[in-house]
């Protein structure tokens, strides 16, 4: 695992997506795993900006979101796939059906999450896959306690997700109770991982995952055990 220290969100941004954009350059037929929530946001601005300035085309790269809550559609302004179309997709040219974001609103929710893999497995695996981490150590939704071995599912999300998440609602009771998320495993598959951490909130989180101790209690954890994962924090000791 390597540490990169920012000196700003924005910085630790720039950093982010340079990373992505030099495989980009290299590789047209990218596979991006990405991320929502607030951290990235500044990462999904510094590719929109070297998209617009020519710098890189997602025109033959293809994506896979890590997670979405359950019983909610993708026109809905709190589902991820909202967030991404709002963030990135609505921005640059990659093509619609190169966009993968779990289903989150059908009846077959085990079909969903296999399909997910399979799809995942059958486009080459992930290169680069992007992770925010929760204040609970979560890495997707993949909560404290969930087995490494897991491949795409379906988790029930706990108080503390609930609680950070609240702010995307209206109120704490219409934050989803469940969400399909990419496995532990999943995320392991990926060639290369970029995990950011921003902010006092995440302190604990960040202390947890340095002092190195690989625990299913802590699921971020489980990255110690990938071969390349670059870590790039910022406003955190
Ligand atoms: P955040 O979420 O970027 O909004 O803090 C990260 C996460 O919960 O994985």
């Amino acid at each position: 695992m390597k540490w990169i220290k920012a000196e700003s969100y924005e910085e630790m941004s720039k950093i982010a997506a340079e990373i992505f954009k030099e495989e980009l350059q290299v590789n047209r037929e990218m596979v991006l795993g990405l991320a929502t929530g607030g951290t990235p946001e500044g990462f999904y601005k510094e590719l929109v900006n070297a998209y617009k300035a020519g710098e890189i085309s997602f025109a033959d790269a293809k994506s896979f979101n890590l997670d979405e809550y359950i019983g909610i559609s993708p026109e809905n302004e709190a589902s991820y796939h909202y967030y991404m179309d709002q963030q990135l997709f609505n921005h640059i040219n990659m093509k619609d059906e190169n966009i993968h974001v779990p289903t989150g609103d059908t009846s077959d929710l085990a079909k969903a999450a296999a399909d997910y893999d399979a799809m995942i497995e059958a486009a080459g695996n992930v290169d680069i896959q992007l992770l925010g981490i929760g204040v609970n150590g979560h890495i997707g939704f993949n909560e404290p306690g969930t087995p490494f071995s897991l491949g795409t599912n379906v988790v029930e999300l706990t108080e503390s997700t609930r609680e950070a998440n609240k702010i995307y609602f209206d109120s704490l009771d219409e934050v989803p109770t469940h969400a399909i998320t990419m496995g532990i495993q999943t995320i392991m598959n990926a060639k290369k991982v970029v995990l950011l951490i921003s902010g006092a909130s995440k302190q604990e989180a960040y202390n947890r995952l340095r002092s190195g101790e690989i625990t299913e209690d802590f699921p971020a954890s489980a990255l110690h055990k990938h071969k390349d994962v670059i870590v790039i924090y910022t406003d955190v000791k």
